[in-house]
This record gives structure tokens, C-alpha cells and sequence, in this order.
């Protein structure tokens, strides 16, 4: 792929049009809650999900902008800088937190007060985000991972976004387990539109079925650790559709900037 059609995908600003193949946009705020599966078949349907319990993942956040994103900090949530405009004071954004059902009437809802958006970043790579939030919130964060032993293994991401490419967002948040995919492979996948240093893939690559959709952007990707422990190790950024066969989801390689995103945290 030539660096400009890497970047038309990596482009937010492009609208729907660009959307169909190579993605970055999140789900559109405003999208039709797809209707109810009947009889649906469990596994099918983030893609080959199943819905979340209630308080299984507490960090896990939906942003106002479609997007998803964890709690870093009770007053921080850790998003896509894919998901947001910019660097500086924005009060436009609100999370919503605590609930799988979007229109709980126990659904907590914070305000932003600013954005810190990856320095350097340019639509290639660094694909991280914090969102300040106007006052914390009493729910468990969730751990980011600090070196690269957990970028291995089986993950689970979580979010609202669409059930298949095309679909709309979900009211209830949905699950999902993705095995990592290893670098050649993501390589041979994506050639050098995947940035190993800054990306982790993961997915089934014979089959397809499962993954992250648009709408999940800015979401965690995560795993137990040695003790038991979420720890996250992925933020959802991109892939060429939805569970596509041979095309993994790709996500930030949270190792890569565990040491960015803290200091970040802390002068923001
Ligand atoms: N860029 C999408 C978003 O903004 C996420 C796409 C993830 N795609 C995938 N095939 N894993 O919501």
C-alpha cells in the first residue's frame, strides 16, 4: 500500500465513504441500535461476541464521539487519538460509565475537561489518547501492561460498536476472545501499513468471525495477568473491515507507551 492510501485509511475527518475498507472511524454517536437477534446463533454476533454481565468489565467506558475507551485513572480514560480531534481544554466530551446498558437510569455520566492526544501522532501508529474527566469515578481502573510479556496469548476486547461491517452500535456492551497474532503474520497480512513497534494484531486469521468493529475504537484490549488480574495490553485502532479471514484487528501495542501514557497521566 503506498504511504497515501495508508493515510486516506488512517484519516478521521474522511467520512463514510473511505470507511468500507480500511478504517480508523469510530461509530457514528448517533447510529441505529441494531435490532435484536432472533434465535440468534451464540458466537455469531463486538463481532462473534456475546453480550457483557453486568460489572464485568467496571473501567470499561463509552464515549459520546462513538468510541470506547478504559479508565486509566478514576478521573482518566485511556482512548484512541484516532477518536479525538486534538490536544487542549474540551468540555465537548462525555463518558459514560458503570453500566453494560448505555440507557441505564444507573448509568454514570462524566463531562471532559481535556484531551491529550499522542504526541507526534499523524494517523500511522500511535494510537493512543487520556481524557480528563471533569470529576472521578468509583469504579475500578484497569492496569495497563508495562513490558511486552503479555503481548501473547488469548485477549478480550469489549465494546459497543457494530456486530458485523456496517452494522450499528449496540445499546448493551459485547465480548469477545481474540488469540494474538504474531508479527509475521500481521506483517503479511497488512505489509507495511502494520507498524510492529507501535501495533499488536489479533484475531483468527484462518477463519475470521471475530473482532472489533467500528465503534469499538479507543477500547482495551486486555488479558489476566501472572495474578489474576485485567491487565491491558491493546487499544482497538483498525483492521480491513470487521472479521475478515486474513485480516486481524489491529491494536496500539499499549507496552510500547505504557511509559507515555503515565507521564502524560500525570500532567494532565
Ligand atoms: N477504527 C474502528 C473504530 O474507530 C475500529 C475498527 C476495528 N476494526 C477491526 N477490524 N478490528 O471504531
Amino acid at each position: 500500500m503506498t504511504r497515501s492510501a495508508r493515510f486516506l485509511k488512517r484519516s478521521v475527518a474522511l467520512g463514510a465513504i473511505a470507511l468500507a475498507a480500511l478504517s480508523l472511524q469510530p461509530g457514528a454517536a448517533s447510529a441505529a441500535t441494531e435490532p435484536a437477534p432472533s434465535g440468534g446463533t451464540p458466537g455469531t454476533r463486538v463481532v462473534g461476541g456475546v453480550p457483557a454481565a453486568q460489572g464485568e468489565f467496571p473501567f470499561m467506558v463509552r464515549l459520546s464521539m462513538g468510541c470506547g475507551g478504559a479508565l486509566y485513572r478514576q478521573d482518566i480514560v485511556l482512548t484512541a487519538a484516532h477518536c479525538v480531534s486534538g490536544s487542549g481544554n474540551n468540555t465537548s466530551i462525555t463518558a459514560t460509565a458503570g453500566v453494560v446498558d448505555l440507557q441505564s437510569s444507573g448509568a454514570i455520566k462524566v463531562k471532559s475537561t481535556k484531551v491529550l492526544q499522542a504526541p507526534g501522532y499523524d494517523g500511522n501508529g500511535k494510537d493512543w489518547a487520556l481524557i480528563k474527566l471533569a470529576r472521578p469515578i468509583n469504579l475500578p481502573t484497569l492496569r495497563t501492561t508495562t513490558d511486552g510479556r503479555y503481548d501473547q496469548g488469548d485477549f478480550t476486547v469489549a465494546g459497543w460498536g457494530a456486530t458485523r461491517e456496517g452494522g450499528g452500535q449496540q445499546r448493551y456492551l459485547r465480548k469477545a476472545t481474540v488469540p494474538f497474532v504474531d508479527t509475521p503474520t500481521c506483517q503479511q497480512a497488512y505489509g507495511s501499513t502494520y507498524i510492529p513497534g507501535e501495533e499488536i494484531c489479533a484475531g483468527i486469521m484462518s477463519t475470521g468471525g471475530v473482532d472489533t468493529c467500528q465503534g469499538d475504537s479507543g477500547g482495551p484490549m486486555f488479558r489476566k495477568d501472572d495474578a489474576g488480574a485485567w491487565v491491558q495490553v491493546g487499544i482497538t485502532s483498525w483492521g480491513e473491515g470487521c472479521a475478515r479471514p486474513g485480516k486481524p484487528g489491529v491494536y496500539t501495542r499499549v507496552s510500547a507507551f505504557s511509559q507515555d501514557i503515565a507521564e502524560a497521566a500525570d500532567q494532565l
